[in-house]
């Protein structure tokens, strides 16, 4: 058995905890493999919205096993909140969570840091999401972090403790005044984790899925952020601080390359963007403003406004060629419904087509768009065969699947679960 991998082929926010959340059932494991609560996967159900950041969008469904993966940042006290919050609802979370001993964790003086590096960086900050990530995964490769597992540890305290000094140092160098309440806020911090390690016992996931594929149980990665994102790959240094690529699911949770089978490369039917950095389609007029109204394109974790503009073809055959994307998933095509015309950037001047090797600056690419007529679907229509939608919208995703050689596996007509249909068995 192989583990296939869900991941985002756009800037993040493509729909993936839905997809996930439509896929899970045929699976018996979800696992993220990278990011922390600086993803925001929303799911709705029975007319709830649901966000979750760093558990798994498997939670929901109760044969799922939901495993936070080695290469995830974990923030305790977030993460303990979210767990208590679906407790609140009623969710018997058992067994169903599980949290690799590797994981790293994210401390306050993270977040400080996060705070005090976009604030000295003015015009040119990141536009993090200011929930410690950057930090945490600096410290992770700087060799000065500490995992999930490692509190048990003879030395556990000391590098806390060295940890947080070395934060405050960072602090008082970018003239960011520390917090007060810091000491109370490590205190609060650490009776989190304890609790966390009391009920969600680290685990060895790497162990525990190799185990469950050889015993032939389906293993699903959840990927976080998007493709342009990727520490590597993204638009340096407009990115987030981890790889969002296939390629992260072998590290983040300890699977071999041979062990990865389908690749579900997601994307919406336009983009969008939140945070700084080049964005080639993107639409500053009326346009934007109607996308943005009509996809309620506010940031699932900070609530910004997210930039819109339309599809962007290089961008997208990129991210599909960086992960070996294999069955395409097209999201929000609804949110298009009455545009007369939609438009898709089929390459950048100077390219001659999407395929070309992709620029390394993307400030000064201008796009080529290609027009198509729009589609109209119908309000609380339940579509369930390709042939019901408009010729025109088939005609969008036909041009989608012959560009990017590969099939379209289900388009998303809505953020609710039914509100899906299957376009290939
Ligand atoms: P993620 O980070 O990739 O999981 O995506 P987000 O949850 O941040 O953002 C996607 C947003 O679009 C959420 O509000 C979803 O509820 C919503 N959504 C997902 N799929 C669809 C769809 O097909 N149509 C519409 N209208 N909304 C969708
Ligand atoms: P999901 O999983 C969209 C963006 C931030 C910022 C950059 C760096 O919901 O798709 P960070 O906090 O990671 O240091 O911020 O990355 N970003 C996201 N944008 N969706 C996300 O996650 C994102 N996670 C980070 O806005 O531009
Ligand atoms: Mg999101």
């Amino acid at each position: 058995m192989k583990a296939d991998v869900l991941l985002g082929l756009q800037w993040g926010d493509e729909g993936k905890g839905k997809a996930v959340d439509v896929l899970a059932p045929d699976y018996t494991w979800i696992a993220r493999f990278q990011g922390g609560p600086n993803a925001g996967h929303t799911l709705w159900l029975d007319g709830q919205k649901i966000v979750l950041h760093t558990i798994p969008s498997g939670v929901f469904r109760k044969d799922c096993q939901n495993l936070i993966g080695n290469g995830v940042v974990l923030h305790p006290p977030s993460l303990l909140a979210e767990i208590r919050a679906l407790q609140e609802k009623g969710m018997d979370l058992g067994q169903r969570i599980l949290i690799s001993d590797k994981a790293h964790l994210i401390t306050p003086g993270h977040r400080l840091m996060d705070q005090a590096q976009e604030a000295a960086k003015g015009d040119q900050k990141i536009g993090s999401t200011l929930r410690g990530i950057g930090p945490a995964y600096t410290d992770k490769y700087a060799r000065h972090g500490l995992r999930y597992g490692d509190l048990a540890g003879p030395d556990a305290m000391t590098r806390l403790q060295s940890s947080m000094n070395t934060h405050r140092q960072g602090l008082v160098a970018l003239g960011y005044p520390e917090p007060d309440d810091l000491d109370a806020q490590m205190e609060a911090w650490m009776e989190s984790l304890q609790t966390l390690l009391q009920e969600f016992p680290p685990v060895d996931g790497s162990w525990l899925l190799n185990q469950a594929l050889d015993q032939g149980q389906k293993v699903l990665a959840e990927g976080a952020q998007g493709s342009m994102l990727d520490v590597e790959y993204g638009a340096y240094p407009f990115v987030t601080s981890s790889h969002t690529t296939a390629a992260a699911a072998c590290t983040g949770l300890g699977l071999a390359p041979s062990r990865i089978g389908d690749v579900y490369g997601l994307f919406k039917a336009y983009c969008t963007r939140v945070g700084s950095g080049p964005f080639p389609t993107e639409l500053h007029d009326e346009q934007g403003e109607t996308l943005r109204r009509a996809g309620h394109e506010f940031g699932a974790t900070t609530g910004r406004p997210r930039r819109c503009g339309w599809l962007d073809l290089p961008a997208l055959h990129y991210a599909a060629r960086l992960s070996g994307v294999n069955k395409l998933i097209v999201t929000k095509a609804d949110v298009l419904s009455g545009f007369g015309e939609v438009k898709v950037a089929v390459r950048y001047e100077g390219m001659s087509s999407h395929r070309d090797s992709y620029p390394n600056q993307q400030d000064a690419c201008v796009p080529v768009y290609r027009s198509f007529e729009g589609w109209s679907l119908t309000p609380g229509k339940n579509y369930q065969r390709l042939e019901e939608l408009p010729a025109t919208l088939r005609a969008y995703l036909t041009f989608l699947e012959e560009s990017l050689d590969c099939p379209v596996h289900w388009v998303s007509l809505g953020p609710d679960r039914h509100s899906t249909l299957q376009t290939r068995h």
